[in-house]
């Protein structure tokens, strides 16, 4: 394959305390040489021949983000509801069954068409893996169909069929949860890598939530929480329980959910775009991260309550309002991502590792938080290819 060698870096993060400095592993002046995999890292003064050169004019060089939740298959949009939030209105739950009605009703190359475009622009914002879950089928039929699509872009695909009760089972949620854990559930095997609950007021109670996550562990799938957006109750606590990787919104935690976070092997994900687009109070990245929890920031990319694909954009709100340095943020949209998804293959520029490489038109990551808004994601490679160019997916 050929070997590509990106020189003149001013920054390379590699996420390698021991490669560079800091707990971001920063080598300036650097080089960076890879095919599919990263071969060689180092000073760009002394840095091997390649087929490929490019002069990165002393910018900076960061691994991709790992976009660890994520909303993507689903048709329609509820601009309108977002208009009625920001004119006063509060978010529920309940407006997630607009996008059922319109989901059920699109065609499979409609929303295949839908998830290529937002994975494009998540390729577009920097992310070179992301996590995608169904959740607007919500029968058998559709959930399955919403599986097959996103596994087309991705490996990390998540059965939320426990998204919201759909008005069919309105009067009976059991008769709902019984067909997720006896019809959904056996079928979806192969084909979704985690199980997810909405475990929330107007969503499913933790009742409901245990008997899912027991009934999936027990068929051999890994599972992952909505927890703890809406209210203050015990999602977080079932997402330990089960041994969930990511509890994710965070937004109401106590103290003591916040050392049990701490001493668990479940990542808390939050979700800056969330808060954001529901006007909600945001939760503290700091409190977390002084008490020794795992943070990752994801762009929870969905029609309803956060329609964003940039994490650039999550990342400037993490720091501005949620307490993050931009250190801490950058760390937890890359390596933060990955351990929600416990992964090691990715979030990182490490040699033998994937090369996922993002290349920044700024001298410092700094200016991912300190440039808000500004498009600085200038060229992408993924596994090796060159995706992005100037800012423009390239297709092959
Ligand atoms: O993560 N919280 C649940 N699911 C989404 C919202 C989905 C919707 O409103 O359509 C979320 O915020
Ligand atoms: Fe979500």
């Amino acid at each position: 394959m050929t070997l590509t060698c990106l020189t003149n870096i001013g920054e390379l993060i590699t996420n390698e305390p021991g490669i560079g400095d800091g707990p971001l592993g920063i080598v300036h002046d650097a080089a960076v040489c890879f095919d599919d995999a990263i071969r060689w890292i180092g000073p760009a003064a002394s840095a091997p021949s390649a087929d490929i050169v490019v002069d990165a004019g002393g910018t900076a060089v960061i691994p991709g983000f790992v976009d660890s939740h994520a909303h993507l298959v689903f048709a329609g949009d509820r601009a309108e509801e977002f208009a009625a939030r920001m004119a006063g209105q509060p978010y529920a739950a309940g407006g997630i069954r607009t996008t059922v009605a319109a989901t059920r009703a699109a065609s499979d190359d409609s929303l295949r068409a839908t998830v290529r475009r937002l994975a494009d622009e998540l390729l577009r914002a920097g992310v070179t893996h992301f996590e995608c879950k169904t959740g607007y089928g919500l029968t058998v039929e559709d959930e399955l169909r919403a599986l097959r699509i996103a596994r087309e872009f991705t490996d990390d695909v998540t059965l939320l069929a426990a998204h919201v009760v759909p008005a069919e089972f309105r009067d009976d949620p059991d008769a709902y949860v019984d067909r997720i854990i006896d019809a959904m559930l056996p079928q979806a095997l192969g084909l979704a890598r985690w199980v997810d609950v909405f475990c929330d007021a107007g969503a499913f109670d933790e009742a409901r939530t245990d008997r899912i996550l027991t009934a999936a562990r027990a068929r051999g799938f890994a599972c992952r929480l909505h927890a703890n957006q809406l209210a203050h109750d015990g999602g977080v606590d079932l997402a330990i329980r089960h041994d969930c990787a990511s509890a994710d919104h965070c937004t109401h935690l106590d103290d003591d959910q916040v050392a049990r976070l701490a001493a668990s092997h479940t990542v808390a994900t939050l979700l800056p775009g969330a808060e954001f687009s529901t006007r909600s109070p945001y939760p503290s990245g700091r409190r977390l991260i002084d008490a020794g929890v795992t943070v990752a920031i994801a762009t929870d990319c969905n029609p309803g309550s956060s329609y964003t694909t940039s994490m650039p954009f999550c990342i400037a709100v993490a720091v501005r309002d949620m307490g993050f340095t931009p250190a801490e943020a950058l760390q937890a949209a890359t390596l933060g991502g990955a351990a929600a998804l416990r992964r090691t293959d990715v979030g990182r520029i490490a040699v033998g590792g994937r090369a996922h490489l993002v290349r920044l038109d700024a001298p410092s990551y700094i200016h991912l938080a300190y440039r808000p808004g500004v498009a600085i994601v200038t060229d992408v490679w993924k596994d090796g290819v060159h995706a992005v160019r100037e800012g423009q997916v390239a297709h092959a």
